[in-house]
């Protein structure tokens, strides 16, 4: 998934139900704004945001809470994702922008504050994105990246990277020294179900002169190698893509059921947070496992007999 095309596609279908079953596990609100907080949010009157890979404008509404909407751009690569949130009531004011993270459709120097949730996990170059950041906001301007810690417990970490791309803590910290910011500050954060305070990071730098990273200068991006188009022919490349999404997107909704069953059993196993209660969606998700461990148990009983 760690591939625009696939990313792409794997959207086209999954922004169907993000904001229900993906947002609600994975990045709550209450995880949204500790990680936002970082950021120095002072004279917000008068701050130009950019939330790049902004979706379905889950994080964006945190924004405009700081924010005047009508000073912030969104940026994503899908246009299902962008559709849900210029409906919605508070980001009325927003303007939207298809564009790619790793390849900003901005001048050099032009916002305040760069923000990214939960994006740079799709993208093939991070570091190429992260100098993206650097490039597109001022002089003494701040960039937020929030993304997932690659997980401890090893069954996430195979489904994790099977999926997409979860980066060592230590790559953070890296990607924002070689881009050249300063000041960098960061805080952790994490669903209430999950026992591992190092689930999330949110890392932000200040950006010390203006111009572009003096990273991007003459560093051979990998870009050309990763967006390289496969071989083989029209009707290989599409099999292997189509492949790639739907092994891909298998080990991604793996996710869902493993994190609903470690909400219902967090009080269980003794983890405190700020528990929210299930909305219908997930019920229903819950319900359609329950069902199926049931007949499959079922099953087993009946043929012993
Ligand atoms: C997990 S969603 C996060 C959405 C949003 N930031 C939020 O907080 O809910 C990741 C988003 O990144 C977008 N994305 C992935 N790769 C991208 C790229 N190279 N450029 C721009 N957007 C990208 C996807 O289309 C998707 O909407």
């Amino acid at each position: 998934m760690q591939h625009k095309r696939e990313a792409f596609w794997f959207y086209r279908y999954l922004s169907n139900f993000y904001d229900k079953l993906v947002n609600p596990l994975f990045w709550t609100e209450s995880m949204r704004e500790k990680a936002l907080d970082v950021v120095d949010w002072s004279d917000g009157e008068n701050l130009r945001v950019v939330d790049v890979g902004s979706g379905t404008g889950f994080t964006t509404q945190g924004i405009v809470r700081r924010v005047p909407a009508k000073n912030v751009v969104c940026v994503d690569q899908s246009p299902q994702q962008m559709e849900r949130a210029m409906v919605k009531a508070d980001l009325e004011r927003c303007r939207f922008r298809l564009g790619d993270a790793e390849n900003l459709p901005f001048d050099d120097d032009t916002f305040d504050r760069y923000v990214s949730a939960g994006s740079i996990e799709y993208w093939p170059d991070p570091q190429r994105g992260i100098n993206e950041a650097y490039r597109v906001i001022k002089e003494g301007g701040q960039a937020l990246m929030i993304g997932p810690i690659e997980p401890v417990n090893p069954i996430s970490k195979f489904i994790a990277s099977t999926w997409m791309l979860f980066p060592p803590e230590n790559d953070y910290h890296l990607y924002f020294h070689n881009a050249g910011f300063t000041d960098v500050d960061w805080t952790y954060v994490r669903p209430h179900w999950q026992e591992n305070e190092r689930y999330g990071i949110a890392i932000v730098g200040t950006k010390p002169a203006p111009g572009t990273s003096p990273n991007a200068e003459g560093r051979r991006s990998r870009q050309a190698l990763v967006s390289a188009e496969p071989g083989g022919g029209w009707l290989g490349r599409n099999l292997l893509l189509t492949g790639r999404v739907v092994l891909g997107s298998a080990a991604g909704f793996l996710f869902i059921p493993m994190a609903l069953l470690a909400h219902v059993s967090a009080p269980l196993r003794g983890v405190e947070g700020d528990i929210q209660p299930l909305n219908k969606e997930q019920k229903l998700v819950l319900g359609l496992i329950g069902g199926a461990v049931t007949l499959l148990l079922l099953r087993a009983l009946t043929r012993r007999r």
